[in-house]
């Protein structure tokens, strides 16, 4: 397992190198198109850095199945339809740019999001951060680590500490009920932030950056492997009320330290 982790943390951090060159080349020859609306955004970078983890992960791991963000049609086969497949057999949910929005704007801010689950189990999660050069990881029951540095297990109320939440944005219905949430976080918390990035603010949470990250509406791939760089840090997730994360459908998220996810339990009314 720790031989296969390294593997999946170099494949992650030879996806940030191919961000960091269409970075460089201020998207040169990037194609940009939308998906679901206007604000869904994908390029040909994400679909370059999909094509190219599938297949090294699909030699390293004959057999495996991927759940993913974007469509690369030659890899159908090996594409999860039915979402009750990631409950058997080893699967790997990828987003290959979580943060795409800032990677078009040039915000700085976006990871490769890679996350093995074994019989829907996350066993290693793995997201890299090329801006930073910020390697996170994790293996169920070994802990987390930044930079290879374990990261420590505490406590923490919101008041002490800034919260993030995350504008669900391709979801238009949420947006009254995200502002409310960010208002009262905004008022238990010494301020409020948000980045763009979900997986990153799930490991920012992770290394004690943030005290509580929330939002409605998320994917599989957008907190797969964030969830468990999150929770071997110490930190609870579960959907906003505090209930069992699933990888089916749109869930909210609530990941934090578990005095201030009870704090803000108290208190969420949405
Ligand atoms: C998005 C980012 C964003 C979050 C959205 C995600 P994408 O992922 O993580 O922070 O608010 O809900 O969909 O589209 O950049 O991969
Ligand atoms: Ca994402
Ligand atoms: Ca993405």
């Amino acid at each position: 397992m720790t031989e296969l982790r390294k593997q999946i943390e170099s494949l992650a951090v030879e996806s940030g190198k191919k961000l960091i060159a269409a970075d460089h080349s201020s998207l040169q020859g990037v194609r940009i198109t939308t998906k679901t609306g206007r604000r869904d955004l994908v390029t040909s970078m994400d679909l370059e850095i999909q094509r190219f983890l599938m297949t090294k992960l699909v030699e390293l791991v004959p057999g495996c199945r991927f759940l993913c963000e974007e469509y690369i049609p030659e890899m159908g086969d090996v594409v999860i339809t039915d979402p009750k497949e990631i409950d058997r057999g080893t699967c790997f949910i990828i987003d290959p740019i979580d943060g795409t929005a800032n990677f078009v704007h040039g915000n700085r801010h976006s990871c490769t999001s890679i996350a093995m689950t074994t019989d829907g189990v996350t066993q290693i999660g793995v997201i890299y951060d090329p801006y930073r050069d910020e390697l996170f990881s994790a293996a169920k029951g070994k802990g987390s680590f930044l930079n290879g540095e374990k990261l420590p297990v505490y406590d923490c109320s919101m008041s002490e500490e800034i919260s993030v939440f995350g504008t669900a944005p391709y979801d238009d219905s949420t947006n009254k009920p995200t502002f409310d949430l960010g208002l009262l976080l905004y008022e238990m918390s010494a301020d409020v932030r948000r980045t763009g990035s979900a997986a990153l603010d799930c490991c920012w949470t992770a290394c004690g950056r943030f005290g509580l990250y929330a939002e409605l509406s998320l994917s599989a791939w957008d907190f797969a492997a964030g969830k468990l760089i999150a929770e071997e840090a110490g930190c609870l997730v579960s959907d906003i009320h505090g209930r069992p994360l699933s990888f089916h459908g749109k869930p909210s998220i609530l990941c934090g330290r578990p005095t201030a996810v009870s704090e803000f339990l108290k208190e969420y009314k949405g």
